[in-house]
């Protein structure tokens, strides 16, 4: 505590604090005792001069940029447009804002998904924007990248401490457990546990099972944000992961054993897979002296009580 004190405590403002990335980002905030500060009401993110009058009300000294419209395959290609233009006003409005207001560090979060489809393996920093996009994404990866890309040049124009990271996919609590807006995680723990429940013989998840994902637990990633905060002042771009993957038919399997299931777990081939591999290098942010520490079975073991504890709050 009393280290705590003595640090420099900087104001933090981390847009998107009620989604599962920014409630992770708060809640470590907290715990380590900084002064996180947020308007009264919500702002919506996409009107500039709301976002204008709210920054230079709150005058923060940190920016984590953890508000977006997100969601899976599903939600991606049902509403391309609002990936794209959602996105892409946020980014602005905040980027811009924080920079008429003297903010002095702002950290935002890409995504490994908007990686070129064919990346060599593990994704390496460089490879964005060396080939072509998954085209179920298109919009919301253009989008992101033009986020990036004005961190990078309100960096390198005025000298701001703009910095950008590109976390794997993540899971934890608060996640948003809808099936037509969900994730890979979200959307097996609750099919399997509905399955459980109801005591159907089988659960079926989209796809062959095949593709290899990567999953970080979300308080690692906001773990790591943190550490980068504190010990990063590059715009180049740095990967959060966990540094291994597994297919998805072997993620449904622990999330059989996790949730307790007994029935047969069944693939539908006619539904896209999406990216055949993505696992994130993370030598860089290992080289800094970052590692996670939430296991995957670990971290849906916790997932699946934080949904137990809350179903009836969860987004579902
Ligand atoms: N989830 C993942 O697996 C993953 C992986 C890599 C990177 N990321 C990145 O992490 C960030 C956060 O993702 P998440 O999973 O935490 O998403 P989330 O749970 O859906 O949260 C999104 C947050 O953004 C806010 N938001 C969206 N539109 C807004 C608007 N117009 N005005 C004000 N607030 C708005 C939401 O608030 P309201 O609910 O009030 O709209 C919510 O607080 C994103 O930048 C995403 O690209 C996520």
């Amino acid at each position: 505590m009393a280290e705590a004190n003595l640090r420099y405590s900087p104001r933090v403002y981390v847009a998107g604090n009620t989604g599962m990335v920014g409630s992770a980002i708060c809640r470590k905030m907290s715990a380590e005792n900084y002064c996180v500060i947020k308007p009264s009401t919500r702002v919506d993110l996409t009107n500039q001069n709301d976002v204008n009058q709210m920054v230079s009300e709150l005058r923060p000294d940190w920016i984590f940029l953890a508000a977006a419209r997100v969601g899976g395959i599903h939600a991606n290609s049902t509403y391309p447009a609002d990936f794209v233009y959602v996105n892409l006003m946020i980014e602005c409005n905040l980027i811009r804002a924080a920079f008429e207001n003297d903010v002095k560090k702002l950290l935002f979060l890409g995504s490994s998904c908007i990686y070129p489809r064919n990346c060599p393996q593990p994704i390496k920093e460089e490879y964005l924007l060396s080939d072509y996009l998954e085209p179920s994404n298109k919009p919301y990866a253009i989008a992101k990248i033009a986020g990036i890309i004005m961190a990078q040049s309100f960096s390198s124009q005025y000298g701001c401490n703009y910095i950008s990271v590109m976390p794997s996919n993540l899971y934890g609590p608060y996640d948003n457990f809808d099936l037509k807006e969900s994730h890979v995680i979200p959307a097996l723990l609750r099919k399997t546990h509905e399955a459980k429940m109801s005591g159907a013989s089988y659960v079926e998840i989209w796809g062959t099972g095949r593709p290899f994902r990567e999953f970080l637990h979300v308080d690692d990633l906001a773990d790591a944000c943190l550490f980068l905060m504190r010990n990063y002042d590059s715009p180049e771009l740095i990967n959060i992961g966990s540094g291994y993957d597994q297919t998805v038919f072997e993620l449904a399997r622990i999330i059989k054993e996790v949730v307790g299931y007994q029935g047969e777990i069944r693939f539908n081939p006619a539904m896209p897979d999406g990216t055949p591999r993505k696992l994130l290098d993370i030598s860089r942010l290992k080289a800094l002296g970052w590692n996670p520490s939430i296991s995957l079975r670990d971290g849906l073991r916790l997932t699946y009580r934080w949904y137990l504890e809350n179903e009836n709050v969860a987004r579902k």
